[in-house]
């Protein structure tokens, strides 16, 4: 046993389907399957069956999550444009915006340049706007994020072009900022695996890791879909992660790819500082770095049971979980009930 103390991890990035698709994962399982894995807290995302794009959808949502949710969390509001009014009515309740510009599960896609620079226009300045933007959409935000003066973070970069754009701008100070997925640097593009965006190439890849200096923070992008649909014959983009992440980055510490200080920086200093939480040093866990195990379905606590890692062997096993100075989670049994989880906003 070699016992490793880190700050619980904070995931940005998750699509917990709660309310609307609670046959995936609902908010307590995804935010056991978060405990489980040594996140803390997660921020979720508001393409739901009913997205999040009014008070109405919004209130709904939180009243769900602060009854089931074991883990601490955030909300994002969405738009495509068309839900302006609601911006101050909502803005205060959330963490941030998320605007999709390429398509991806809910085809909430917005298309048009003139409603996008109307939420540029409207969006609080301080608050961060998340953008899923992929090739000449990751140009268009950058331009846009220049002229008004926005906050922005693009989630799960992939290329080796994408993220050469998001440097440069860095290296001009605009306040962007981005994030990489485990899929996106343990997958590739000849896996099968149908994520959105799509899996790039092994050169894309390893541009990724070679880079991770320029890279601010890791998202799992949990994105919980049923075996069946994902065998069907139309699979829908996604997978489940917010349980595999770390113990698939600890595999790589051991490795030497990376330190244990940059994925603390990955996955605890800079979405602080990104989303203004102040430290917390009563979330916080201990991993055996020494145990090694097979990922297994059987073993998981998402709600959709499986995972593309299933058969990985991986290094570093999570055994106790404090969250608000208590002992939430330890050797795979949560120790909390629900609602345990505060809502950050
Ligand atoms: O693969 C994906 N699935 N990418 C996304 O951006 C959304 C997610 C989902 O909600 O299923
Ligand atoms: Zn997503």
């Amino acid at each position: 046993m070699k016992l490793l103390r880190l700050p619980g991890l904070i995931d940005i990035h998750v699509h917990l389907r709660d309310p609307g698709e609670i046959q995936k994962e609902d908010f307590y399982t995804g935010t056991l399957s978060a405990l489980a894995g040594g996140v803390t807290t997660v921020f979720d995302m508001p393409n739901n069956i009913v997205p999040i794009f009014s008070r109405k959808s919004l209130l709904e949502k939180l009243s769900v999550a602060k009854s089931k949710a074991v883990c601490d969390f955030g909300l994002y509001f969405g738009s495509i444009g068309d839900n302006i009014s609601e911006f101050e009515k909502a803005a205060a309740d959330v963490i941030g915006l998320k605007v999709y510009l390429s398509l991806t599960t809910g085809k909430y896609v917005l298309g048009d340049e003139d409603k996008l620079k109307i939420i540029f226009q409207n969006w609080p300045k301080q608050k961060i706007i998340v953008f899923h933007a992929e090739r000449d959409r990751i140009d268009l935000v950058i331009r846009l994020m220049e002229k008004y003066g926005n906050k922005v973070h693009i989630t799960h970069v992939t290329t080796k072009d994408g993220l050469e754009k998001i440097i440069a701008a860095k290296s001009d100070n605009l306040p962007l900022t981005c994030d990489v997925t485990p899929h996106h640097l343990f997958l590739t593009d000849t896996s099968g695996v149908i994520v959105k965006p799509a899996l790039s190439t092994k050169k894309d890849q390893d541009f990724l890791w070679n880079n991770l200096k320029s890279i601010d923070c890791l998202v799992s992008d949990h994105a919980p879909h049923t075996i069946s649909e994902k065998k069907s014959d139309k699979p829908p983009s996604g997978v489940p992660g917010v349980e595999t992440m770390l113990p698939l980055m600890l595999t790589e510490v051991k490795k030497g790819r990376l330190s244990v200080n940059e994925l603390i920086r990955l996955t605890s200093t800079s979405p602080r500082k990104i989303f203004n939480l102040p430290q917390d040093d009563s979330a916080y866990i201990e991993v055996d770095t020494a145990e090694e195990y097979i990922i297994e379905n059987k073993s998981l606590f998402t709600k959709c049971a499986w995972s593309p890692y299933a058969g990985w062997q991986v290094a570093g096993r999570v055994k106790k979980v404090y969250l608000h100075r208590k002992l939430a989670f330890e050797n795979g049994k949560l120790l909390v009930s629900q609602g345990f989880g505060n809502y950050l906003h």
